[in-house]
């Protein structure tokens, strides 16, 4: 069982950055999800992390830093189209997959020869990045605070429930209230002429392009070594994913007594519960893994969801519904 901490002082973020420095974990608030985070030099402290995640090895970490600053340590080349694309999004809800350096470690990188950056826009994330610098620190690896394959936490509680049974005493979990995004970094691949979304978000296409100007591609056909492109590991796009324990069905008729999400426009059909009933898309994206955890918590067997249409962030929901609906 891991310490846990609200209402988190510069002196907290400070001991939490301690923490991390020593090689212990703490798992902290983003605006996508929480994610559990570790020392990005510290080969022991990263082995932690699978282990408490319950993660195959070879599955590549997201580095997350508090600014560009300490972006040129991991990296070795960045396109142009990078650098436009950081500054107009960074910090925020997507990383960049670039060319590692030697800092980036086969235990960060799966063995790859990229490496995930993000800087996530979370005054408490930001604190404890902030921190961890000032102590000599490079970046801190985090994945989603979850067990692997389940649905990814959006608050401290979510994180407790997931994981306090797989932490120790030493390791410290910061509570930061609810993430306001709700969904997972967009991923973009920035290793070819081209940017490629890895994994949607609330980055879109849309915004990518108009902030390069550039095609967003869809195909390994910008690489320059396109077997390369056939190794890259997104274990977020394993097919399943996302799953909480009772199965979710898209877009059907519900039966009697199972769950139900929908647009709050939709009406909730007869004798189903209603987990949640979002008035727009950006509210569908935050609060759909809470309401998944919710059908679990009240022991359903069933959820239905009604998927939200359209571009956008509706692909990134739609995105990991499919795979949450493929179960465990
Ligand atoms: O929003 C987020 O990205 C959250 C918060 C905590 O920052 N983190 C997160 O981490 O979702 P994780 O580990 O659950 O998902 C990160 C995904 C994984 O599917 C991993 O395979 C992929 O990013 N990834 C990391 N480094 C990569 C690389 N070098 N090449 C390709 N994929 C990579
Ligand atoms: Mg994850």
């Amino acid at each position: 069982m891991s310490q846990f901490l609200s209402n988190c002082s510069v002196e907290a973020l400070a001991a939490a950055a301690r923490i991390l420095r020593e090689g212990s974990l703490v798992a902290f608030p983003t605006e996508t999800v929480y994610g559990l985070g570790a020392d990005a030099t510290n080969a022991k402290a990263v082995a932690r992390i699978y282990e408490v995640k319950g993660r195959p090895a070879d599955h590549p970490l997201i580095v997350h830093i508090a600014d560009m600053k300490y972006l040129q340590q991991w990296i070795t080349d960045i396109p142009e189209y990078a650098i436009a694309l950081a500054r107009k999004f960074w910090p925020g809800p997507m990383t960049l997959i670039l060319q590692r350096s030697e800092l980036a470690k086969d235990f960060i990188t799966g063995g790859q020869d990229t490496v995930g950056i993000r800087i996530p826009a979370n005054s408490l994330a930001l604190g404890l990045l902030d921190a961890f610098h000032n102590l000599g620190g490079a970046g801190i690896a985090a994945p989603s605070a979850n067990r692997f394959g389940q649905v990814s936490p959006t608050t401290a509680d979510a994180v407790r429930e997931e994981l306090d049974e797989f932490l120790a005493s030493t390791d410290l979990l910061l509570d930061g209230g609810a993430s306001e995004v709700g969904l997972e970094s967009t991923i973009i691949d920035c290793t070819g002429k081209l940017p490629r979304i890895l994994r949607p978000g609330a980055i879109t296409t849309e915004m990518i392009e108009k902030a390069s100007g550039l095609k967003v591609s869809d195909s390994a056909e910008n690489k320059t070594d396109n077997n390369k492109q056939e190794e890259i590991r997104v274990s977020g796009s394993l097919e399943n994913h996302y799953a909480p324990k009772a199965r979710v069905f898209l877009d059907q008729q519900p039966v009697l007594g199972s769950g139900f999400i929908a647009l709050s426009e939709i009406e909730t059909p007869a004798g189903v519960v209603r987990l949640a009933a979002p008035k727009t898309i950006k509210e569908f994206a935050r609060v759909i893994y809470s309401a998944l955890r919710e059908g679990d918590h009240q022991n359903l067997d069933s959820i239905y969801i009604a998927q939200p249409t359209g571009d956008g962030l509706a692909i990134a929901i739609r995105d990991r519904l499919l795979r949450s609906a493929k179960g465990r």
